[in-house]
């Protein structure tokens, strides 16, 4: 309850600041939620469930130019650790023939000079930092982008 109070208390504090200079008599806004709701930093919030990952196949389609594409299929079993990258068990050059995966462009193989390189590159490593897994789920948050 002191929490939820302090919240409340912060966020009429903060539109009152806001407000200066455009209106004399504070507002009490809406306090402003995070995903994880009025839960401290602290504490531990409900467990959200996993969804089903999404599998596309033929990929899933691109909404711009130059859009890493998202990943048609659960990533649930891969790893990417210093040592090993699970992705390119299947997603190398040596590999894409029989695993039948999308061979990553030859963007992937160049360094940031364009020089070319023979294993992918150190930039390109950490596939998922630009690769998402999609789920089937609700948004989170309305989203009205157009492609
Ligand atoms: C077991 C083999 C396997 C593993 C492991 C794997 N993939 Fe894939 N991936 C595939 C196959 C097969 C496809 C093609 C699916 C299709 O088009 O129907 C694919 C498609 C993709 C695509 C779509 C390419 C496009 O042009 O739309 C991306 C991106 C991708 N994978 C990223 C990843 C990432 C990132 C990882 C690691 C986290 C990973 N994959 C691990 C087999 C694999
Ligand atoms: C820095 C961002 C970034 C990282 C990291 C990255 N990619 Fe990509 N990837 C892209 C972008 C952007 C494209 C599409 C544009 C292009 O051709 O470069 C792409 C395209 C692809 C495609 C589609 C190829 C096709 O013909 O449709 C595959 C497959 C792929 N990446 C796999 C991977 C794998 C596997 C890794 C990790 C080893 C990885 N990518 C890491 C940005 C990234």
């Amino acid at each position: 309850m002191m929490k939820i109070l302090k919240h409340i208390l912060k966020s009429a504090l903060l539109a009152s600041l806001v407000g200066i200079g455009f209106q004399a008599v504070p507002v009490l806004a809406d306090p402003v939620y995070s995903l994880r709701g009025l839960v401290g930093v602290e504490d531990e919030s409900e467990m959200i469930p996993n969804r089903r990952a999404m599998a596309v196949d033929g990929g899933i389609d691109v909404s711009f130019d130059d859009q890493p594409p998202m990943v048609p299929h659960s990533i649930d079993n891969t790893r990417i650790t210093l040592h090993e990258n699970s992705c390119l068990g299947c997603h190398s050059k040596d590999n894409q023939k029989e695993s039948k995966a999308a061979r990553p462009p030859r963007s992937h193989y160049r360094t940031r000079d364009g020089e070319k390189l023979r294993e992918i590159s150190t930039g390109r490593y950490f596939c998922t930092q630009c690769h998402a897994p999609q789920a089937y789920t609700e948004p989170l948050v309305e989203n009205e982008f157009r492609n």
